[in-house]
């Protein structure tokens, strides 16, 4: 089928409002829009400003009203633990009503915060609709993040609530949530009033008298009473929730996601993009913690009444490489979207593929990947031991969706290796030189995106205007800065090549190397650090400290690494992978004083490097080099 991509495309360029006032007619809205686009009002316009609606309604009583009771909405499938759970959309209404009921009970209201801290069982999803019911605003944190972070999270957005759960499993591990909770409760300045704590069997946990409540008796009493919670009408551009996502600095971002436009970008999504029809069984194997799993796990698939699975394990060892094979065999799923990286562990263990082979694929139509650099080949060795196409998608934490795709709903266009192919409707993409100068096609810059953005992106940061038009606006006056370098080539295909901030990508998981540094820097033998990216077969990329001790530390190297290890696992949580901390005498800076770190990644990577002409002292990067030759990095 010809693509009708370019038609849909040059459509909204025409008349970008009409564009979305079409695709707004998918969701159910209480009130109607006075405006499908109000520019005067936030930092760069809002989107269906006046109108009224609520996201539960949308993505759950809907399909209930309307022939969608008896289909499952969720599967719980669980290697790591043996547990699988269907569950249909009156199930879900029910469980959330009841779940929204208990939260009512005790005070949480439209507008309170209510923080996620869950591993991947169907509560986690309960827990967010539950929010959106009520028109409370959730922010979930990811599992592998330690007590500090959480801390700062429960500091910046004041949560009434806390939903958690005993334990998170791990392939080697039971996660003790609680003992993390309570630590990260008891640091943080703002105190939630109350918690909802899930009972899992493989540990249960000791709940505080008159603060924590166990899930299974209070969503229970209000089952058994039947109790009715209706769905809260909210305005569009009120919160549906905020997402912490790394920034330059320990302090992350609160990237805050209203209603309406993000109901109409994932509805619009699942069909033009994803080429999903109603009913059909999609599944992104990520995490409810990062934003593919709030778009793609749980909103967007429920949104558009398909069912949805929640996946409790790794792609590799629960039990082997043929596990997600296994799933979409036994759920009929049609569609997958994975990271990268799941796909290079699956390759690593199943080389040939021969796992491939044990299972019925045949309703299987396409692999989406996003969520960091998808390396060719890895692309080309899972279409061809898959034999369906692979698509590359690109988008961030910010946008919520995807900002280049190949819009396969639309008709699949030809696919270019290592580029995520084409700007969707909503996005016009540029690349710009660091004077915001526009830059001919196939050269390397900035990657922005013209304001203003479309709907389902961030309107601002959480309590930060000012912070949020620094850190996105500013730089590139009309444009919204993506901090990713690329390139347009003569078609228009754009390439993602590299992060032009501090931002790491590990395993498709964001971290912040100035995060890191702030807690090498407080280890107390610890005079100076700086920690880059280094290029990682598996996982991408791989955090890697140098450190400058103290005059006086007698410590061996190998002890201080220890120890800086552990720091980091406790402050920052084990998903920041951090394993080597290398000792060195002094750091390459440039005259001014700013830490050469990327001509430091690039030694390391083994990429041809300059000497940088600001440099302070050149000897200094021959010592980084034998340093990471010593660790056998070089
Ligand atoms: N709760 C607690 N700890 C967690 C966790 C969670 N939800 N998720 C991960 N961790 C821990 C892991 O146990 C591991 O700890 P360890 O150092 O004790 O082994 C650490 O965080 C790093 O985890 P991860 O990066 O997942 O590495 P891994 O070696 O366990 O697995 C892959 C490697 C490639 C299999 C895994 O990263 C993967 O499946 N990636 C898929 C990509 C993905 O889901 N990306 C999300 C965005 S789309
Ligand atoms: P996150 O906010 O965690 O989704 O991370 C967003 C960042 O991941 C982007 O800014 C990119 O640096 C990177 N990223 C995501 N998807 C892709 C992709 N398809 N290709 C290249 N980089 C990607």
């Amino acid at each position: 089928m010809a693509s009708e991509y370019h038609e849909i495309y040059e459509s909204w360029q025409k008349n970008p409002e009409g564009f979305w006032a079409g695709a707004a007619k998918e969701i159910d809205w209480i009130k109607p829009a006075e405006k499908v686009f109000d520019a005067d009002a936030g930092t760069y316009g809002r989107w269906f400003s006046g109108a009224t609606c609520n996201t539960c309604y949308n993505a759950v009583d809907r399909h209930v009203e309307r022939g969608r009771a008896g289909q499952p909405a969720i599967i719980y499938d669980s290697p790591i633990t043996g547990a699988k759970r269907t569950i249909s959309y009156s199930e879900l209404k029910e469980e959330v009503e009841a779940l929204s009921a208990a939260m009512r009970d005790r005070g949480v209201e439209k507008g309170d915060r209510v923080i996620i801290y869950m591993p991947m069982i169907p509560e986690a999803a309960v827990a967010m609709l539950a929010c959106a019911r009520l028109g409370a605003i959730h922010s979930v944190v990811f599992g592998g993040f330690a007590a500090r972070e959480l801390a700062t999270r429960i500091n910046d957005c004041a949560p009434k609530m806390i939903i958690s759960a005993s334990c998170g499993v791990e392939p080697n591990r039971v996660v003790h949530y609680k003992p993390l909770l309570d630590e990260a409760i008891e640091i943080a300045d703002a105190k939630p009033s109350s918690t909802i704590i899930f009972q899992r069997e493989q540990e249960i946990c000791t709940l505080i008298d008159g603060r924590d409540f166990d899930y299974a008796e209070v969503v229970g009493k209000h089952k058994a009473e039947g109790t009715e919670v209706p769905c809260v009408e909210v305005a569009a551009t009120d919160p549906l929730y905020i997402l912490y996502t790394s920034g330059t600095t320990g302090q992350p971002k609160g990237v805050v996601r209203d209603n309406g436009g993000h109901m109409v970008a994932l509805k619009w999504s699942m069909k033009n993009i994803y080429n999903i029809e109603p009913g059909e069984v999609y599944w992104a194997a990520s995490d409810v913690g990062w934003v593919v799993g709030h778009s793609y796990i749980v909103y967007g698939p429920l949104l558009h009444g398909c069912t949805t699975i929640i996946f409790e394990g790794k792609p590799v060892g629960t039990p082997d490489a043929g596990t997600f094979w296994r799933v979409i065999e036994e759920h009929s799923v049609v569609t997958l979207f994975t990271a990268p990286t799941a796909f290079r562990a699956i390759k690593k263990e199943d080389p040939e593929g021969k796992l491939i082979g044990d299972y019925d694929l045949s309703q299987f139509r396409a692999l989406f990947l996003a969520g960091e650099r998808a390396d060719p080949d890895t692309i080309q060795w899972a279409e061809n031991k898959l034999g369906v196409p692979v698509y590359d998608h690109w988008w961030q934490t910010e946008t919520g969706w995807t900002i280049a795709g190949n819009p396969v709903g639309l008709g699949a266009l030809p696919i270019k290796y290592g580029s995520p192919t084409v700007a969707m409707p909503g996005y016009d993409i540029q690349v710009l030189d660091d004077a915001g100068h526009p830059i001919k096609a196939g050269q390397l810059g900035n990657v922005v995106v013209k304001l203003p953005l479309p709907p389902g992106c961030l309107p601002t940061l959480w309590n930060a205007d000012t912070r949020f038009r620094e850190a996105y606006l500013n730089e590139f006056p009309g444009f919204y800065k993506t901090a990713d370098a690329g390139i347009i080539d003569e078609d228009g295909y754009l390439f993602i090549m590299a992060r032009t901030d501090d931002i790491i990508n590990v395993a498709g998981h964001r971290l912040s190397t100035g995060g890191m540094e702030e807690v090498i820097a407080s280890h107390p033998d610890v005079a100076e650090c700086a920690v880059i990216g280094v290029a990682d077969k598996l996982k991408g990329q791989m955090p890697v400290g140098f450190i400058i001790l103290n005059a006086g530390v007698t410590k061996s190297e190998e002890e201080i690494e220890k120890e800086i290890v552990k720091l980091v696992r406790e402050k920052i949580g084990p998903v920041a992978a951090f394993k080597t901390a290398i000792q060195v005498q002094r750091l390459p800076k440039t005259r001014s004083g700013k830490i050469l770190r990327a001509t430091m990644q690039k030694i390391a990577d083994g990429l041809e490097w300059k000497m940088p002409a600001t440099i302070d002292d050149p000897a200094i990067l021959e010592e980084i080099t034998e340093a990471m030759k010593e660790r056998g990095m070089v």
